[in-house]
């Protein structure tokens, strides 16, 4: 048995409970239809699941608006079924990690109720952020919400609260005992429901500078203004790191109490942080040893499908994540970001997917990638996310990401739902059914599931258990960017290749194809059998990636 904890090569399937699986018709994905269609999660070869938030809630942010930490929300079920699934999950091998919202309740949780009807400066208040404004009419400060517009509201006696999402979603004052005490409680209450662990949203966003010293700081003040306007990731990104609501070092001290907890548990606990920081150094401090295990890193998120690119982002995540000792982590897509496809292209797409997941750490998967979704076009009657609606329509949202899975038949919503989807499902992805794809070997999903077979030969521990591919934790870089849109790595007795140019490349190598992103997959499962001996020289299609035997030394 390997020493080396379960977490450390994982790869977490995200689930968004809303758009997975509709076990009762009423258009909504629910817990009953996930525990129905687990399996097409541990045959993909996943390890994990991730949960995204199916806790009571108004529904106004996808679910990230929570009302009741410790309750199901009808729209997904009960309690039961929660439990239901976790045993489920359990029983095929997958461990279970739900999401976290600390950072904000939803308008409707009773606390901000008692709030609203509660006086200035009385304890109901205190556990969010309620402040004067600087005039009768002007909010305290000029911070701005995510989804746009003013992050503050003004309530009927004259304050405003702090929202850095949607108005209806009130941060959390985390000064405030009650709302440490409470955090503990529901992080208890679902690890002893049967949870492995937790995502925590807005993890870099709990503490925030002292707001009422700081009414009105100019750099914020520049910041704000500026994210107002559409903007590419990566400076939306820096500039969201320097505003004085991020990234505050205070946030520690709650992980390293959340970490106690975790490990007072006799199975193994873990927790991954969603923390948009900057610069990338500060992503090491929330997995400290006795903090976090894992920080998501949104590099390849958006990262261009470009050499330079691709590889400045794993060996500085390889470098600054291995400093500290903890496990590097992957994603190639969320329900916060375009599809994969979407983004880079189908091929592009298919050759990330192969270079990524070979990499060291853990790997996570957005439902639909493995399907090779793209983003729906929806219509904008049809949209609902608050971006949209706070942005007046200048941001599109992330609901094309978010569209239901298609599962079977040929006509939408493909067994999804029996009722009416609660976003439509595009005709034009018949092809793409999880039905459709199965047993065809050059589809994505098939790729997928030998891709991960065969990352888990890669990680084995015991070089015994799997002859074809000797256990490696090393890791080497064979090609780093020259010019000619090859990089390539090495671990063990395995080479990935990557071509990011617009043209095919003949490369000096020895060795056998195990898997190209271009070919088919071999459909099987149970054995990898290295096939197609390359020569001398191996010949790689544009915008492709390959896995081929090499010398190990
Ligand atoms: C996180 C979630 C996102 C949500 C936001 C507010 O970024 O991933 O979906 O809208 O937090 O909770
Ligand atoms: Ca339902």
């Amino acid at each position: 048995m390997s020493k080396s904890p379960w977490w450390e090569n994982a790869v977490f399937y995200q689930i968004y409970p809303r758009s997975f699986f509709d076990s009762n018709g009423d258009g909504e994905g629910d817990l009953t239809g996930i525990t129905s269609h687990l399996s097409h999660v541990s045959e993909l070869g996943a390890d994990a699941l991730w949960l995204s938030p199916f806790y009571t809630s108004p529904n106004h942010d996808g679910g990230y608006d929570v009302a009741d930490p410790r309750n199901v929300d009808p729209r997904h079920g009960t309690l039961d079924d929660a439990k239901i699934l976790f045993n489920k999950a359990h029983d095929l091998g997958l461990k279970v990690l739900l999401d976290v919202v600390p950072n904000h309740f939803s308008d409707q949780h009773v606390w901000f109720q008692s709030a609203l009807s509660a006086v200035k400066g009385s304890p109901e208040r205190s556990r969010f952020h309620f402040l004067d404004g600087k005039t009768s009419t002007t909010p305290p400060n000029n911070w701005i919400s995510l989804f746009g517009g003013p992050a503050w509201t003004q309530v009927d006696d004259g304050q405003w609260y702090l929202h850095l999402f949607d108005s209806s979603q009130p941060d959390l004052n985390w000064e405030n005992a009650d709302i440490k005490r409470d955090f503990e409680k529901t992080l208890r209450f679902w690890i002893d429901l049967g949870a492995d662990g937790f995502r925590i949203d807005v993890a870099h966003g709990l503490v925030k500078e002292d707001i009422s010293k700081n009414h009105h700081d100019p750099q914020g003040l520049s910041n704000a203004l500026r994210l107002d306007v559409e903007m590419s990731p990566e400076v939306r990104g820096t500039l969201l790191a320097s505003v004085p609501f991020f990234d505050r070092n205070g946030v520690h001290e709650i992980y390293r109490e959340w970490r106690k907890i975790f490990d007072s548990y006799d199975r193994p606990i873990m927790a991954v942080a969603e923390a948009w920081v900057h610069p990338p150094e500060r992503a090491t401090l929330y997995v400290r040893p006795d903090e976090l295990q894992q920080v998501f890193n949104f590099d390849l998120l958006v990262a261009p499908f470009d050499d330079k690119e691709i590889f400045d982002c794993v060996d500085r995540t390889l470098k600054l994540i291995g400093s500290v000792g903890a496990t590097p982590t992957w994603a190639l897509s969320n329900h916060d970001t375009p599809r994969l496809v979407s983004r880079l292209g189908e091929r592009e797409a298919r050759a990330m997917a192969l270079f990524t997941y070979g990499l060291p750490g853990a790997a996570y998967i957005f439902q639909g990638q493995e399907l090779g979704l793209p983003d729906a076009d929806l219509l904008d009657s049809e949209r609902q996310d608050p971006a949209f609606f706070r942005t007046k329509g200048l941001q599109k949202g992330r609901d094309g990401a978010r569209v239901p899975l298609p599962w079977e038949g040929y006509r939408s919503p493909f067994g999804f739902t029996t009722g009416k989807p609660w976003l439509p499902i595009p005709q034009d992805w018949e092809g793409l059914t999880v039905e459709k794809q199965n047993g065809d070997s050059s589809s994505s999903m098939e790729l997928y599931r030998e891709l991960l077979l065969l990352r888990k030969r890669l990680n084995a521990k015991k070089s015994g258990d799997k002859p074809e591919i000797k256990s490696s934790e090393n890791f080497t870089w064979t090609q780093r960017p020259n010019g000619s849109g090859l990089i390539a790595y090495k671990r063990g007795e395995i080479e990935v290749l990557l071509n990011t140019a617009e043209v095919e490349l003949v490369l000096p190598r020895t060795g056998r194809m195990i898997l190209s992103s271009e070919h088919s997959s071999s459909l099987n499962h149970d054995t990898s059998i290295p096939r197609d001996d390359l020569d001398e020289k191996i010949t790689m299609s544009p915008f492709s990636a390959m896995w081929i035997t090499c010398d190990p030394s």
